[in-house]
């Protein structure tokens, strides 16, 4: 069957459909913007999709940025002893009772827009400024959530600052990043004077799994933005999976580099448990080697060895467990080199732990009115900067069996504020609210029982379990029996017991690493080393575009019907380039070939679409969108306009799309002078 663009391309497709027929004149388009003309060229086979191995670029360190929803941090390890993962320098600042490894993701520029500082002393210094001058400041927290959050991203997309005003949180983001490749690279020149100057640094940003492509391209926008890389280095930044990352490291851990969640849980032969990872730890014939620098980690080889002790099999899930997203990820550990191969598609949602600090906020709300809630934190934003630590101190002591209630400060701004808008006391406040589980204690506190703590958690816990149990119901799943639990919230009493309950009843071993929150960010260290290591992913959506077919009478419906120069054509199919769910090797490609409609046309742009169904038809199909742009920037070809003597239409561009990488990538190749032609997708500009 032969097949052609849809209406709007500005090439013309070659194509790869087996049964194809000679070339028939090109219709013109009724719905192209700028008519294309589109010539025919004589179809070429278009090969099979072939396995290529991934393309490495020359680098002497890795430098991985974990950029999280509330906290963030960089690490590095050297080419030359790739699993020997330096810890970023410790910040300046942190809280009593928070391990501060990471620094919170937390942003302050002056009232003109200038970057002031990031981390702990960017939430310091905003929170010391008098409150009139801090109303001109802008203070941007837990920002990555409305890259996830926004359906029409795209590189104008606005965030609010804490005081209202807005900019690009493009501008935004490539702040924060040009503060870790400051950091990064101050810490690097130190420690290696001679390094920088004539050696690459390979960079790696986390991204959560679930994150769809313009998500994903926006942050490589900022990276260029900030100068981490440039355009024309692209592949000296690599895009890793949070999950994805986490998997790499936690595939390399022992049994006593674990704590089995089932050995703490009361009544469930916690003994036993605790024995087998006692054992396992006197027969481990290697002793765990640490470096005489307290802030370099040196990842055990022996991939294989925790699984052959835990039977567990040799697939697992790995729950990344964030502030902002619940990320998870099946892989399979695939032998003799460890290699990974992703079992089922990413999954999750935004069910990280903002969402308990989100109920906090609900649960004053509910005390003292939502209104005075929205205008304290405008009008006293350093105040409400210190309900958060003070209740963020508190959220990571509470646990299942706690018995005591918790006492939170409350800043004197707040009381004080509460009196003028609201004419009494907060005690008062409290005293007449419906909520009967906080009280307010003399020495000026809220006094939080277990149940108001418990209530607070809830709703994100559950959404969390619910996920990996969703997971668990995939035929692809069916068998596993090891759940990795990672990320800063992995680390939270409440979320362990619940997990813990509901999945290990299921028969589901749930174990947190030692370091769990870093988990992700030494993952993306050792994945920037070897980006091979995950051989196989799943495609999260089909992809495709829109092409025309032979209309054949009786499979196409009459609506679909395009008659052109006598010629019958089918319009809107729907051509699949690679389809939900499908596994796709990493540097296996998709080759299509297209040619410049008119003689010294420079770009071929062609719409992109997806869907979350495997078998769409049409493009016009319920849930089929258009998600980005194919272009093709062509040199004028050498001779003239046009290729010399050759018409228009012969000038075959062959592009070759690979979807098994952590971000879609085409390359494209000038067919007739075998010189590379530029070529991206763009999904921000829809
Ligand atoms: N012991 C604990 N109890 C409760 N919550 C905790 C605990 N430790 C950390 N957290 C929560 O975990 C979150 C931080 O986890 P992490 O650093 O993995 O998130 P992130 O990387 O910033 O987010 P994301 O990966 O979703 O973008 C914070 O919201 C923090 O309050
Ligand atoms: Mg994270």
């Amino acid at each position: 069957m032969l097949a052609v663009p849809e209406m709007d391309l500005q090439g013309l497709y070659i194509g790869s459909s087996p049964q194809r027929s000679p070339v028939p004149s090109p219709p013109a388009s009724p719905r192209t913007q700028e008519s294309c003309g589109i010539a025919p060229l004589t179809p070429s086979q278009s090969p099979k999709p072939e396995a290529r191995g991934p393309q490495q670029a020359p680098f002497s360190v890795v430098v991985a940025i974990d950029f999280g929803t509330t906290s963030s941090g960089y690490a590095f390890s050297f080419a030359s002893d790739p699993e020997a993962i330096h810890m970023m320098r410790k910040w300046e600042g942190g809280d009593p009772g928070v391990a501060h490894q990471k620094t919170p993701t937390c942003l302050l520029l002056t009232p003109e827009g200038a970057f002031h500082s990031f981390g702990y002393t960017a939430r310091d210094y905003y929170h010391d400024l008098d409150p009139e001058e801090a109303r001109d400041w802008l203070y941007f927290e837990k920002f990555k959530m409305k890259i996830h959050s926004t359906t029409d991203l795209t590189l104008k997309t606005q965030l609010e600052a804490v005081n209202g005003k807005k900019m690009p949180a493009l501008e935004v983001f490539a702040h924060a990043l040009r503060f870790f490749k400051e950091h990064a690279l101050q810490e690097l020149r130190e420690q290696c004077p001679s390094l920088l100057e004539k050696d690459t640094v390979r960079w790696v940003l986390t991204v959560p799994a679930i994150w769809k492509q313009p998500a994903k391209q926006f942050m490589r926008e900022a990276a260029y933005l900030a100068g981490l890389v440039s355009r024309e280095d692209a592949e000296q930044l690599l895009i890793a999976l949070e999950p994805e990352a986490a998997s790499v490291y936690c595939r390399k851990l022992r049994l006593h580099q674990l704590v089995d969640l089932s050995s703490r849980a009361p009544g469930r032969g916690c003994l036993g448990e605790r024995r087998s990872i006692d054992s396992s730890f006197r027969q481990a014939r290697e002793q765990l080697r640490r470096s005489r620098h307290s802030r370099t980690f040196l990842v055990e080889s022996g991939v294989g060895e925790l699984w052959a002790d835990m039977q567990a099999g040799d697939r697992y899930v790995v729950a990344d467990c964030g502030g902002g997203t619940v990320d998870l990820t099946v892989h399979q550990l695939e032998q003799p080199h460890g290699t990974l191969k992703e079992l089922y598609k990413a999954s999750g949602g935004p069910c990280g732990a903002v969402g308990v600090d989100l109920a906090f906020e609900q649960l004053l709300g509910r005390i003292f009115g939502e209104d005075f809630i929205t205008t304290f934190k405008r009008q006293r934003p350093a105040a409400w900067v210190d309900l958060t630590i003070a209740f963020e101190a508190r959220k990571r002591t509470a646990g299942p069996h706690r018995t005591g209630a918790l006492n939170i400060s409350l800043p004197f701004s707040f009381i004080d504020f509460y009196r003028k808008q609201g004419g009494h006391n907060v005690e008062t406040a409290l005293r007449k609210s419906s909520v009967n589980f906080v009280k307010w204690s003399s020495h000026g506190m809220l006094r939080m029982s277990c149940e108001a703590m418990n209530e607070l958690f809830q709703p994100t816990v559950s959404g969390i379990i619910q996920h990996i149990e969703a997971l668990l119901e995939r035929p692809e799943v069916q068998g596993v029996k090891l759940l990795f639990l990672v990320g800063g919230f992995a680390e939270s009493a409440m979320l362990q017991h619940a997990v813990q309950a509901a999945l290990g009843a299921r028969g589901l071993r749930v174990v947190v690493p030692h370091d769990v929150a870093l988990t992700i960010l030494k993952g993306a260290v050792l994945f920037g080393q070897a980006p091979g290591v995950v051989r196989v992913r799943r495609s999260p959506l089909t992809y495709g575009v829109g092409v025309l077919n032979r209309f054949v009478a009786g499979v196409h419906p009459p609506d679909k019907l395009l008659v052109r120069d006598g010629r019958r054509w089918c319009t809107d199919v729907f051509e699949r380039f690679v389809a939900a769910e499908q596994s796709v090797a990493l540097g296996e490609e998709v080759r299509r070939s297209y040619c410049p409609a008119r003689p010294g046309q420079r770009r071929v742009l062609i719409n992109l679409y997806c869907c979350a169904a495997e078998d769409a038809r049409f493009i016009t199909d319920p849930g089929v969108r258009k998600c980005g742009a194919l272009s093709l920037e062509l040199e004028p070809a050498e001779g003239g306009p046009d290729t010399a003597g050759m018409p228009p239409g012969r000038r075959e561009i062959r592009a070759a799309m690979q979807f098994g990488d952590t971000e879609i990538k085409v390359t494209a190749v000038d067919v007739s002078t075998n010189r590379s032609v530029r070529a991206a997708i763009d999904f921000l500009s829809n």
